[in-house]
């Protein structure tokens, strides 16, 4: 997973080099299907309207946003030449989202670029790969405190993922090991049992998590780092 976001951002960054080169192409990526009226289809035409509006809206013409309650959180981002004004920004990612819906219909993850002037992107995969990966390290270090058994972390905002901040914590009574095995028993649970919105936790008698996509717990995140850095084996 971490090779295919890697592959994503690399288009990306070889579409902003020689723009030319790509203009109007959607890539489709092989990343899953969603059917046409899920609420996972619902999510990504919500998405195209934020998206569009956001940077339109935005000093730098470039906007990320999470739409929908996991399993069918949608995550995109946008970025339109420096060039333009707001109204042929907004413009430019509408038509993209719509282009490229049609070309790239049922792919859960695809790049649009349109007419030179923006591009976009869904990466619903990789935003909970991601959660999964700042968990695991969470987790993994709630296990080694031997004071509180309580750990605190941060995935920094980049272009593919937004700020993710997470908590986890056993009993101070457990051992390291019985600690992280009760921890990860709850985070292989994570996408199936997450409500509401980009946010969950599951509090058990001995061990608990929670994530969210804002800065919920006191003081600054013990862990912090890149979510590609974290999603190395
Ligand atoms: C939409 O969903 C309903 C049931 O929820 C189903 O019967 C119908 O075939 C679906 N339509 C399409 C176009 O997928
Ligand atoms: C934005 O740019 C487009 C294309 O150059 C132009 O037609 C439009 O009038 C501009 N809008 C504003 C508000 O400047
Ligand atoms: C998280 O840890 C579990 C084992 O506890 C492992 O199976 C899984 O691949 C890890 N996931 C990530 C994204 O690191």
């Amino acid at each position: 997973m971490g090779t295919d976001a890697r592959l994503l951002l690399l288009a990306i960054a070889a579409s902003l080099l020689s723009p030319l080169a790509v203009a109007d192409t959607p890539l489709c990526w092989d990343k899953g299907s969603y059917a046409a009226n899920s609420s996972y289809a619902a999510n990504i035409q919500r998405l195209a309207i934020t998206l569009s509006q956001k940077a339109a809206s935005s000093p730098t013409l470039f906007a990320t946003a999470t739409v929908g309650s996991l399993p069918d959180t949608v995550y995109g981002l946008t970025l339109c030449r420096g060039d333009i004004n707001a109204s042929s920004c907004e413009n430019c990612v509408a038509a993209a989202f719509r282009q490229g819906l049609r070309l790239c219909a049922g792919a859960k993850e695809a790049t649009f670029y349109f007419y030179d002037t923006c591009y976009t992107g869904g990466l619903a995969s990789m935003f909970d790969a991601a959660v999964v990966a700042l968990l695991n390290v969470t987790a993994d270090h709630a296990a080694a405190d031997t004071l509180k058994r309580f750990a605190t972390g941060e995935v920094v905002a980049d272009g593919s993922v937004p700020a993710i901040y997470a908590l986890a914590q056993c009993t101070p009574d457990m051992t390291p090991e019985s600690c992280r095995s009760c921890l990860a028993d709850i985070i292989q649970r994570v996408p199936s049992s997450s409500s509401g919105t980009t946010s969950g936790g599951i509090t058990g008698v001995r061990c608990n998590y929670r994530y969210e996509l804002y800065h919920f717990f006191s003081g600054n995140p013990q862990l912090q780092g890149n979510h590609r850095a974290l999603l190395r084996p």
